[in-house]
This record gives C-alpha cells, sequence and structure tokens, in this order.
C-alpha cells in the first residue's frame, strides 16, 4: 500500500516537472495547416492557437470519435465532412445507424438512402468484383455475424452454394465480372441448397438444413431487404457527393451490420482497385456512427482499413459512445481520435490506456461540456510534443446553447459528495426541444419551460422543471419517459415524482 502511494507521488511530481519542461500544446506549426489543405475545427484551450486537421503529416486519415450521447459526436462529423466537401471536394458515406444524418443530408441536398423503405441492396452485387472474392467477403460478414464458423460443414456448404450460383448464372469465378451482368441473389443460393436436400443424395441432411435455415434469416418475405436486386450502384456509392445510408429502417442490428459491412467491404475493394493519389486529398469518409459490431470485430473491414494505414483512397470515421465496443486497434491505429465527454472510469481508463494521455487530459475530459474535446494525432515522424491537446469547442456553423438541469434538490448531500450519481444533465437547445416533442411535451409547453429556463441562465433545478411541467399540463405518463431517455435511474425518478408532488400536485 504505501508503496504504491509513494510511487503515485513520484510520478505527479515527474509529471508536473514534464509539464514544466515540455509545452502543453503541440507547436503551432503543426496546429496551423494552409486553409486550402485542412479543416478548422476549433481554438486550442491554453494558447486559443486555431487548429485545423490535416491528414499529410498524420499516420493515416482515419478518424475515431468518442463522447457519450450528447456530446457532440455527430455534430462534429457533420462539420468535418461539409468542410472537407468545401476543401478536396470530399465525398462521404454515412452508414447511418439509427437514422440521425439523414434531415441534414436532406438539407444539405445530399442523397438519401433508406434500406427497407423502397431501397434494397443486392449481397451477391459484384461491383466489379471476381465472384469468388466477392464470395469470401460475404462468407467473412456471415463469420461475424453468425454462428457458422462453429459448424465447418455448414459454412463449406454454404460458401459452394454462393459460387455455384454466379456459375449458374454465366460468370465464371476467377475472372472479373462482365459489365451490366446481373449476378443471382441469395435466393438462388438458398434453392441450391434445397435442392441438394431434396435429391437426397448428401449424407448429412440435418447439416443443409441448419445452412439454409442460417441464410434464410436475410432472404424471408418482407425482410429480403438483401435477397433482391439493388437499387442502388454500390460502386458509385463514394462519388457521389453526401450519401446518407439510413439503415434505421431494417429490423434489428443483425441486418444493419450486414448492411455495414457490405457497404465497407465494396467501397474498399472499389477504392482498392483504384488506388489512393495524396496529392488530391481526401476523395471520400466513409462514416460509421454508433455501429458497434462493424467496428468491434477483429474480422471486420474497419479494422482492416485502419491498419493498412493509408493506400485506400479514403478515411473512415468511427464514432461511438461506448469506446469498448471500438476494437483496440482502432484507437491504436487511427491518424487522430477525437475525444469528447466521457464519464465512466471504465471507458476512460479503456482510452487512457490505449491513447496513452496524461493524468492532466483525463480530468479535463471528465469535465468537458457540450463540444468540447481533447484531439490526438499519429505523426508520420517522431516529434517532442504532448500529442494530445484540447480543444475548447468544436466550431461548426450553428451556435451552441446548452440547457442544464441541475440534480442538486433531488440528490441528497451524501450523494451530491460521493460521485456517484450525475448531478446536471447538459442537453444542447435542438437536443431538448427534440425531447420535449418526442416526449408529447412540445408547443406551448416547451416555449413556457425555455423562456423560464433562458431567464435563469439556461439552468433549472429538476424539481423546478418537473413541477413547471406539471403545472403545464404534463402528466407522469410523458415525464417518466422523459427523465428515463435523459439516463436517470428510476429509483431517482421516483424521488422526483413523489418530491415533485410536494406542492399538493401528486
Ligand atoms: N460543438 C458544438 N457546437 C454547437 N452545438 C453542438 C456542438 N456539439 C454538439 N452540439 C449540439 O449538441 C447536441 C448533441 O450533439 P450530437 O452531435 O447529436 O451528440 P452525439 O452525437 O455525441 O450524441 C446537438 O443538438 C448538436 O447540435
Ligand atoms: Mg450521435
Amino acid at each position: 500500500m504505501t508503496l504504491v502511494k509513494f510511487q503515485n507521488i513520484m510520478s505527479n511530481e515527474v509529471a508536473k516537472r514534464a509539464f514544466f519542461s515540455r509545452p502543453p500544446e503541440p507547436p503551432a506549426s503543426v496546429l496551423i495547416n494552409d486553409p486550402f489543405q485542412a479543416i478548422y475545427v476549433g481554438n486550442t484551450s491554453i494558447f486559443k492557437v486555431p487548429f485545423s486537421w490535416s491528414f499529410m503529416n498524420l499516420t493515416n486519415p482515419h478518424i475515431a470519435v468518442v463522447g457519450i450521447t450528447g456530446a457532440g459526436k455527430s455534430f462534429f462529423v457533420k462539420t468535418f465532412l461539409r468542410r472537407a466537401s468545401y476543401i478536396w471536394n470530399t465525398n462521404a458515406v454515412i452508414v447511418d445507424w439509427a437514422g440521425e444524418y439523414k434531415r441534414w443530408v436532406e438539407q444539405t441536398r445530399g442523397k438519401v438512402i433508406s434500406l427497407a423503405k423502397g431501397d434494397y441492396l443486392n449481397l451477391l452485387d459484384l461491383s466489379g468484383m471476381k465472384p469468388l472474392d466477392r464470395t469470401k467477403q460475404i462468407m467473412n460478414s456471415l463469420d461475424i455475424l453468425t454462428d457458422i464458423s462453429l459448424y465447418p460443414e455448414q459454412k463449406r456448404l454454404t460458401e459452394e452454394a454462393i459460387e455455384q450460383s454466379y456459375t449458374n448464372t454465366g460468370f465464371v469465378l476467377y475472372e472479373d465480372p462482365p459489365e451490366g451482368k446481373e449476378p443471382p441473389t441469395l435466393k438462388e443460393v438458398i434453392a441450391l441448397l434445397q435442392e441438394k436436400l431434396q435429391d437426397g443424395s448428401y449424407e448429412y441432411p440435418a447439416e443443409l438444413e441448419n445452412a439454409i435455415y442460417r441464410l434464410r434469416q436475410f432472404a424471408r418475405e418482407g425482410e429480403d431487404f438483401f435477397a433482391r436486386k439493388s437499387t442502388l450502384d454500390l460502386g458509385m456509392l463514394a462519388k457521389s457527393g453526401l450519401v446518407d445510408i439510413d439503415l434505421s429502417g431494417l429490423p434489428d442490428d443483425k441486418f444493419r451490420a450486414l448492411a455495414a459491412l457490405f457497404i465497407l467491404q465494396t467501397i474498399k475493394e472499389k477504392m482498392r482497385s483504384e488506388g489512393w493519389m495524396e496529392s488530391k486529398g481526401l476523395k471520400a469518409m466513409i462514416v460509421l456512427d454508433e455501429a458497434w459490431k462493424v467496428a468491434s470485430d477483429d474480422k471486420s473491414d474497419a479494422i482492416t482499413i485502419v491498419r493498412e494505414a493509408r493506400k485506400y483512397g479514403f478515411g473512415l470515421i468511427v464514432a461511438s459512445q461506448s469506446p469498448t465496443d471500438v476494437n483496440e486497434a482502432i484507437f491504436s491505429n487511427v491518424g487522430t481520435t477525437f475525444i469528447l465527454r466521457i464519464k465512466y472510469e471504465k471507458f476512460m481508463n479503456y482510452l487512457q490506456g490505449s491513447l496513452k494521455f496524461s493524468n492532466f487530459i483525463r480530468g479535463e475530459i471528465s469535465r468537458f461540456g457540450v463540444g468540447e474535446a481533447a484531439v490526438k494525432m499519429e505523426f508520420t515522424t517522431a516529434l517532442n510534443f504532448p500529442e494530445t491537446f484540447i480543444i475548447g469547442k468544436i466550431n461548426g456553423e450553428e451556435p451552441l446553447y446548452v440547457y442544464t438541469i441541475d440534480m442538486s434538490d433531488v440528490l441528497t448531500p451524501s450523494e451530491l459528495s460521493a460521485n456517484l450519481l450525475q448531478k446536471d444533465y447538459q442537453l444542447e437547445r435542438e437536443e431538448l426541444r427534440n425531447k420535449f416533442i418526442e416526449y408529447n411535451m412540445g408547443g406551448d409547453v416547451s416555449k413556457n419551460i425555455f423562456e423560464a429556463l433562458d431567464k435563469s441562465k439556461r439552468t433549472m433545478k429538476m424539481l423546478d422543471m418537473v413541477r413547471a411541467l406539471k403545472s403545464n399540463g404534463v402528466d407522469n405518463s410523458s415525464i417518466v419517459p422523459f427523465l428515463k431517455s435523459l439516463g436517470i435511474d428510476d429509483v431517482i425518478i421516483s424521488r422526483i415524482l413523489a418530491y415533485s408532488g410536494a406542492d399538493g400536485r401528486l
């Protein structure tokens, strides 16, 4: 015990000395780049240097963005994409898990593709790839998303049937596909397996049945989003300006992950075959926002892409609220990480362990408000300055109005000092307004609450807010889900309801 403490003191001392002997931020020459070749992000917190991002001196253009819900990840991504398109004419493909970019993309006159709502992807589409390579990719996706790797025989049968479906339609497995030739679909693959089952010659029918069952989940009537002719040209995706692929209409995360993996694979192959041209800047950015399955599995192309560094001609942006769901290989290989507000110790430990920032930066991150960020960059040459620095606010086009709901009238003094429960909830205006609308508190209610908030420096105590909602005619059936959506514990919610009824309205 004593020894550990002693070491802590020592390393603190060393850290302090390091702070004085080395500048706390990278030099301006690194932070400020040619405005025609870099993206302005915000000013650094200590010396207020306008930091602009460029991939030129970095190990690669890939970016990881982490932070709690509401910290400003998506806002950063939007700001970044817009500026990248001004500067490098960068195309963007957003793999939009929750459909949260849709409105913005529409406003920006980009293209929205809503899978399951009229748009389909054929998993067997080749987009110029050899059927054999495409088959391997499909098998890789099945490996990530299903239990197929546990059943080698089913795996073999499935792979064989996919290949056969290509040959039957006139493709040559080892050759580039002829232009314009229609590929088979998953339905044909399933039919081939069924034929084999019915002709009775195969000695392990149960293996066949299971292989069919596994594929069928992606080809069922009404859920055959990946088993029909594609409604879009995947090969063109990364060349079409701003494209949002809205996955929110798909039935579950497995379908979303399958779509995301497929899109990544296709774009990667396309870019690989066309080659990276550094001088031309960033051709495309691919955004994976909250696509945890795709960002966590070792076999995912997200990992291959960041590992294989800069040869692809596009940058990948991985944004997530739970860093532990993002494969460590992503954090240790991306050229840039933006760390926004982090709350949980577990996540902080993980990030600090992998990015190696100081305890000073750690403390700052835990106190960040909306839009504040620590930035860590990996330079191609070793440089003698701290690699992680802080920007006061990601400077986007929209002004930032943060509202605070203060919990000090709900939590007991010991709870407040114990640091286990969140003491306040901060939300940006649009976000709070959207919540009000979502939980039936729109219109006049929302207007009245915002007026009260604006009069009190955009801060309100929780009980005052709940009382104000009640006196505006909102009842518990709307208040409870609203509080839950903020992430407040059930025990605390019942306390809020009880206390706010103390004025006789309960
Ligand atoms: N740097 C910023 N400047 C202004 N507004 C911001 C900034 N970052 C976030 N916001 C606003 O805060 C809210 C939450 O941000 P969002 O990007 O959706 O968070 P996340 O994606 O991390 O959950 C949005 O209304 C957004 O417009
Ligand atoms: Mg978001």
